[in-house]
């Protein structure tokens, strides 16, 4: 192989191409262990993203962003190319992306998702939309981890998910001839620690905001909603009690860990033992499957039938409310090149 890409390299170079093209082709740059360099001949922008008003404003109250981790598009551009690599799990069999797709709104469509040996993780994958706006930073449905840094690192050494340790991690990526330089441009050295990749990572993950969805042109005022999804709107919002009490605007992520009152069979204490959960952004969950931390509830239909107190809703109410969630739905983020897979062979 690497006689191969030695000889398309030439070839490019006879024929008075650039080696830029050669890498930005479908042909991956074979190198250490088999694995492919990923192509990052586009340099994209993550930091100081302008967001609508009613998006900065809401991330000025809940911004979980620490003062010693800022997004930089150096420090998200490692971020991105930490989470796509399979190197980060034991048999090189399994990256972030295997379980957080982006076609799918970063979350997985199986109910439970598949680690490196094909075991399967205790609860459903959460999409890592916003992730930034949880105020508190705790992570995982039942806030184990203290801060998004500190999140990121566990799936790295968790049996099932990725069965590293951080010693094993930071020797796996010194081998690896595409990772110097870019902690070089990340962090102004070279060198490689488990403390610089829990921050590159927490970077990338906190630049994933949809913020494109039909409710954000109405926000802004250049659409309107129809008279279904305005009647949607006011239920959600309506009241003590109300969906928005849980679901703010315009993230719609808990504020705190709720208990969504008896799934069934769930056997899950959650995060206090009483069965109380953190909920993830609304954004796209109308295009979610397996909702809810153990991944039970089919889609919002099934939600709405009313096994789950709180969330079941019946008549045209129903319809009102499946028509606003709807326009919470920004595909943009699950195409987006900047949050895409940067290793060429990997899709
Ligand atoms: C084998 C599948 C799998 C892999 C690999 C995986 N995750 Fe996850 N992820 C999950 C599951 C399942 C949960 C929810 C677990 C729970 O709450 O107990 C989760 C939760 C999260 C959360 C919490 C989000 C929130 O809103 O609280 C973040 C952030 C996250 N993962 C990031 C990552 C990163 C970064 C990587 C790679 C280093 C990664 N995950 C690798 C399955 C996976
Ligand atoms: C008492 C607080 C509370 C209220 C009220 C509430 N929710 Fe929830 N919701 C939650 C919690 C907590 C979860 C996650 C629980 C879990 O996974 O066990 C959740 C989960 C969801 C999910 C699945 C999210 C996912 O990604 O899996 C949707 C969709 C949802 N709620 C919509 C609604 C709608 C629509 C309403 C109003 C009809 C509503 N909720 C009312 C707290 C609430």
């Amino acid at each position: 192989m690497q006689t191969q890409s030695r000889f398309l390299i030439f070839c490019c170079l006879l024929l008075g191409v650039s080696i830029n093209a050669c890498t930005n082709g479908t042909t991956p740059i074979i190198t250490e262990q088999g694995a492919s360099s990923p192509n990052l001949s586009v340099a994209y922008t993550y930091a100081n993203t302008t967001f609508p008003k009613h998006i900065a404003d809401a991330l000025a109250l809940t911004d979980n962003t620490p003062t010693n981790n800022p997004i930089t598009d150096a420090g998200a551009t490692l971020g991105r190319v930490l989470f796509y690599d399979k190197q980060l799990s034991k048999n090189n069999t399994i990256s972030c992306g295997s379980c957080h797709k982006q076609e799918l709104s970063f979350t997985d469509d199986a109910v439970k998702s598949k680690g490196f040996q094909g075991g399967l993780t205790n609860r459903h994958s959460m999409p890592l939309l916003s992730v930034r706006f949880y105020q508190s930073g705790k992570m995982f449905w039942d806030e184990r981890a203290a801060t998004l840094e500190a999140q990121v690192l566990m799936p790295i050494q968790d049996e099932v998910e990725m069965g590293m340790t951080l010693p094993e991690l930071e020797q796996r990526l010194a081998t690896l001839s595409y990772y110097p330089s870019l902690f070089q441009k990340a962090f102004g050295s070279s060198a490689i620690t488990s403390e610089r990749i829990a921050l590159a990572l927490a970077q990338f993950v906190r630049s994933i905001v949809p913020y494109q969805s039909k409710y954000d042109r109405v926000k802004q005022g250049l659409e309107s909603f129809t008279t279904s999804e305005a009647r949607g709107e006011q239920a959600f919002n309506a009241g003590n009690g109300s969906c928005a009490s849980c679901h703010p605007p315009p993230m719609f992520i808990t504020s705190n860990p709720a208990r969504p009152f008896g799934l069934p069979n769930t056997g899950d204490g959650g995060a206090d033992g009483r069965g109380n959960f953190k909920s993830p952004s609304l954004r796209n969950t109308a295009e979610r499957t397996a909702l809810f931390h153990n991944g039970s509830i089919a889609d919002i239909e099934q939600m709405f039938n009313g096994r789950i107190p709180a969330h079941g809703v019946g008549g045209a109410a129903r319809a009102d409310l499946t028509a606003f969630l709807r326009t919470l739905t920004d595909m943009s983020i699950t195409t987006d090149p900047k949050f895409s897979n940067p290793f060429t062979n990997t899709p």
